[in-house]
């Protein structure tokens, strides 16, 4: 894919799905493709484990075709290591290579990768050149703010990502040292899009459609990526598009889409994961899922007592079929003040 394309989807779709270790694995990626996002990125793969070509590490780099747009992010601490790696990702037929240079872990950041990069402007220009002539992939790359609040940098960042022929950069509203506290600083995405020549994509504590369009409109960004909203709410993308572009809103029946939302995650994970681990998936969306709705509190602690996929599925269709009981669709209470999945790879 060329840049040009890449950005053509951005423009057509301005809604990406974040990055999330351990979440927007390949089937999560498709099944959220088919709910409206757009750009999707794999969590972040270590350059080190591509090039010792590591089973895990390359299971990670799987996509299906129907994700496209789709970027393999890397993590690494070398300019030998990801350029390489890069190349490994342009021969497994992705559309983009994504940097992670927001990762706050400290496996990660001790030996110089992730948010360390943030720390260390020379080596940053220097992990562009060397993967920009790597690959003909577009070359795109994930921060944070900066390392700590005094040396916030993503301006400079952006400036050197332009300067090396990046595509855009998608910077998370948060400095390293503020972990996931605080709330993200959308006024300064917005003072980098302002004073930065590449497209920019802004992240951080979006929890409804209109949330994005709001920022999408309010920061000037070319896009916003959505992490954690997706999980509560995984009509998110559907509703940012159609707001987007003016299309009607559908009457909103929230509850019986569960239904058909649960047959289908299953079906997704079924096709490409063992029993166990689908079980240990629909435990997690079905409890992610609940959160607002009354009773969600003990229907957790139930759901994550089942032993069996059948029963796991029974209990969680009965839990929102019983929502609908009603003739109104049970309104979903906003439960975005509380604290949700605080750590995570960016
Ligand atoms: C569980 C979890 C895992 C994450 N893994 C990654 C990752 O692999 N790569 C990355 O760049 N960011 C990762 N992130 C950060 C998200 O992409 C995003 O920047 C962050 O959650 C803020 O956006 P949100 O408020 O929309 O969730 C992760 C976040 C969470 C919660």
């Amino acid at each position: 894919m060329t840049n040009e394309l890449l950005l053509k989807a951005l423009r057509e779709n301005p809604f990406v799905l974040a990055p999330m270790a351990g979440i927007t694995d390949s089937c999560f990626r498709t099944f959220m493709r088919e709910l409206g996002c757009g750009v999707v990125i794999s969590e972040l793969v270590s350059a080190h484990g591509i090039e010792h070509k590591s089973h895990r590490t390359l299971q990670l780099m799987a996509f299906e075709p129907v994700q496209r747009p789709v970027g393999l992010q890397l993590f690494g601490d070398t300019p030998e290591v990801l350029a390489s790696a890069a190349k490994v990702v342009e021969a497994s037929g992705a559309d983009f290579v994504d940097l992670n240079f927001g990762c706050p872990v400290p496996k990660v950041v001790k030996k110089g990768g992730g948010s360390a990069m943030l720390k260390d402007l020379p080596q940053v220009e220097r992990v562009f050149r060397a993967v920009r002539s790597a690959t003909d992939l577009p070359v795109t790359v994930k921060i944070r703010t900066g390392w700590d609040e005094p040396s916030r940098n993503a301006i400079e960042v952006a400036n050197i990502a332009y300067n090396e022929g990046l595509t855009w950069v998608a910077i998370h509203g948060r400095t390293r040292a503020a972990g996931y506290s605080g709330a993200a600083d959308w006024n300064y995405i917005s003072e980098v899009k302002a004073k930065s020549k590449i497209p920019i994509i802004g992240n951080g504590d979006i929890h409804s459609g209109a949330a994005a369009v709001q920022r999408l409109r309010e920061s000037g960004c070319e896009g916003v990526m959505i992490g954690r909203g997706c999980l509560k709410n995984p009509w998110i993308f559907k509703e940012a598009l159609e707001l987007y572009s003016g299309a009607p809103q559908e009457q909103n029946n929230g509850v019986r889409d569960f239904i058909q939302l649960f047959l289908r995650l299953r079906q997704a994970f079924e096709g490409l994961v063992d029993e166990k681990i689908t079980l240990l998936q629909i435990k997690k969306f079905a409890s992610w899922y609940s959160s607002g709705y009354p009773g969600a509190s003990q229907f957790r602690k139930s759901i994550f007592q089942t032993r069996s996929l059948e029963e796991a599925m029974n209990m969680t269709l009965a839990f929102f079929s019983e929502l609908c009981d009603g003739l109104q669709p049970v309104a979903q209470a906003d439960t975005s003040q509380e604290a949700f999945l605080m750590g995570g790879h960016g």
